[in-house]
C-alpha cells in the first residue's frame, strides 16, 4: 500500500511502493551528488542488515534510508548512527512505544528489537564525502513476519500512521544533526545499555563489564575487571547483573 508522505520533511522524500534496498538507492543518490533525501519504501526486496545479516523488509514497515552530506571527518560519523537512534526512539515515544537504546544503535522494546539501523558512507581522510543511514522500523507488519528475537510496533500499540510517525523521525534526525552536541545526552537518556553488564564481542576480542558511558562520537566505556576498556565498534549483549 502507498503511503503519502508530506513534503514539509527536512528531507526530499522519494517513495517506493516496492525496492531492493533504500539503502543500496541513497548509495546511487549520494554518489550522483544529491543530499537531504529520504529514501522511502513499503516493502524491500534485498534489504540489508549490519555485519552482512539479513534483515526483513514486509510491506508495513518503515524503511528508509537517509542521505546526507555532513562536513565532518570519517572517524566522527558513529555520531550520525546515534543520532537516528535518539531520533527513532524519540518518534516513537509520540506514539506510545517506550523504546531503549542498546549501544550502539539497536532500538529495543523489553529486549526485542524494534528498530536496526545501518549506515553506509565514504570519504576521504580527513572528510566524509557522503553518509547514508539506513533505518528500519518494524511498524504495521505482524509479530510472525520479524525474527523470533523481534517485535512490531503492531505488536506493541497496534498500527500507526506511518507517514506523521517518519515526520517526527525526520524532523528529530534534522535538530540532532545540526546540534550534534545534544546527540549524547539524549542517547544517554534513551539508552538501556548504560548500567548493565555487557559482554561486547569486539574486532579484537571480547569486552566483558559494566557499561558506565558512552562519549563522542559513540565509544562505548566499560568498566572491566583490568579497568577501563574503550569501545568503538561490535557487538554488545545485555547480561544480567
Ligand atoms: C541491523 O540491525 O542489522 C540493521 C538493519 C537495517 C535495515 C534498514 S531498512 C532500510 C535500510 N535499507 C536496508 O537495506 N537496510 C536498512
Amino acid at each position: 500500500a502507498a503511503v503519502e508522505y508530506g513534503l514539509d520533511a527536512p528531507f526530499e522524500v522519494e517513495y517506493h511502493d516496492s525496492i531492493g534496498s533504500t539503502n543500496d538507492r541513497g548509495r546511487e543518490l549520494a554518489t550522483a551528488g544529491e543530499t537531504d533525501v529520504a529514501v522511502l519504501a513499503d516493502e524491500q526486496t534485498g534489504s540489508r542488515g549490519r555485519l552482512d545479516r539479513d534483515w526483513r523488509s514486509p510491506s508495513g514497515g518503515i524503511w528508509l534510508s537517509l542521505v546526507c552530506r555532513p562536513d565532518i571527518p570519517p572517524a566522527h560519523a558513529p555520531i550520525y548512527t546515534l543520532a537516528a537512534a535518539v531520533a527513532a526512539t524519540d518518534a516513537l515515544a509520540t506514539v506510545g512505544v517506550d523504546a531503549g537504546i542498546k549501544w550502539p544503535n539497536d532500538v529495543l522494546v523489553d529486549g526485542q528489537k524494534l528498530v536496526g539501523i545501518l549506515t553506509e558512507m565514504e570519504g576521504e581522510a580527513d572528510r566524509v564525502s557522503w553518509i547514508v543511514v539506513g533505518i528500519g522500523i518494524n511498524a504495521n507488519v505482524d509479530g510472525e513476519e520479524v525474527p523470533e528475537t523481534a517485535t512490531a510496533i503492531r505488536e506493541q500499540v497496534g498500527d500507526v500512521d506511518r507517514a506523521a510517525l517518519t515526520r517526527e523521525l525526520l524532523e528529530r534526525f534534522d535538530e540532532l544533526r545540526t546540534d550534534p552536541e545534544s546527540v549524547l545526552p539524549a542517547w544517554r537518556a534513551a539508552s538501556v545499555t548504560l548500567d548493565r553488564r555487557v559482554r561486547v564481542e569486539t574486532p579484537g576480542g571480547e569486552v566483558l563489564g559494566r557499561a558506565v558511558d558512552v562519549e563522542f562520537p559513540g565509544t562505548l566505556v566499560v568498566e572491566t575487571e583490568a579497568g577501563k576498556r574503550r569501545v568503538s565498534a561490535g557487538d554488545c549483549e545485555h547480561l544480567r547483573s
